[in-house]
């Protein structure tokens, strides 16, 4: 896959792609990010990209041309790959959407800062998307969220896909609580039915929890999750007995 980002910031990018897991997909050719620096299509000796907002307001808007220009540059070295606005007011990103994103051979980022884009550019995007419900400086960190969350779904990226597949959110639930080594620790024990190595035990118990921590921490998530009858089942019968305890 091909991770195209529009930025004003090229360089902070150069950590976070050369190091950890991503950096050794992109070293073994799963991905390739190339970034693109917006300022080289500003106007003028100063290369600028921004201007005070009409109407007054605090801040700078990035103006129309520079992106536009650059875009079409982008988009030239190929493909009808989406462009993806990263904006406070997009679309919020969520697991469905980062499958659907890593279903793509490409796709263009582009990272407002200030206070944003001029609205007459809005229609170069397929799609705007959103981090969450907080406003950052600028669309660098929610690009480095969207391709790490989307890299892991690239097969080969993450060590075994098994554990992707198990992720938080990959089924609409959130993922079961995990412990290590020592089994018991300031007190505090390992459940029993973990250490016992029946795997059809330890998969329902795993299930349960998961379905107790969605319904718990997630209300939302849990509601729109596709329960079975046996989901409902299985969370009626551990919460009966954690009544019981
Ligand atoms: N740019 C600024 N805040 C953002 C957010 N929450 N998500 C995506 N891009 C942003």
């Amino acid at each position: 896959m091909r991770v195209d980002i529009v930025t004003l910031l090229p360089g902070v990018f150069d950590k976070i792609f050369d190091e950890s897991v991503l950096g050794s997909a992109i070293r073994n050719g799963l991905i390739e990010i190339v970034v693109h620096q917006l300022r080289e299509y500003g106007d003028g000796r100063h290369r600028t990209v921004d201007d005070t907002p009409f109407g007054g307001g605090p801040g700078m808007v990035l103006k129309p041309a520079p992106l536009v220009a650059c875009l079409r540059d982008v988009r030239r070295l190929g493909s009808s790959a989406p462009v993806i606005g990263l904006t406070p007011q997009g679309l919020p990103l969520d697991q469905t959407l980062v499958k659907e994103l890593a279903g793509f051979e490409r796709i263009i980022l582009v990272c407002g800062r200030y206070e944003g884009f001029d609205e007459r550019i809005v229609h170069e995007f397929d799609l705007q998307l959103s981090i969450g419900d907080y406003v950052l400086t600028g669309g660098e960190i929610a690009a480095m969220a969207v391709v790490d969350a989307v890299s892991r779904m690239i097969p080969g990226t993450v060590g075994s896909h098994e554990s992707v597949e198990q992720d938080s959110f990959y089924e609409g639930l959130l993922d079961h609580p995990q412990y290590t080594r020592p089994a018991a620790w300031e007190g505090l024990k390992v459940p029993k039915v973990l250490q016992d190595g029946n795997h059809a035990h330890i998969e329902k118990f795993r299930h349960c929890r998961s379905l107790l921590t969605t319904a718990v921490s997630r209300p939302d998530v849990f509601a729109a999750a596709n329960l079975s009858e046996k989901d409902r089942e299985a969370l009626q019968s551990l919460l009966l007995s954690e009544q019981k305890n």
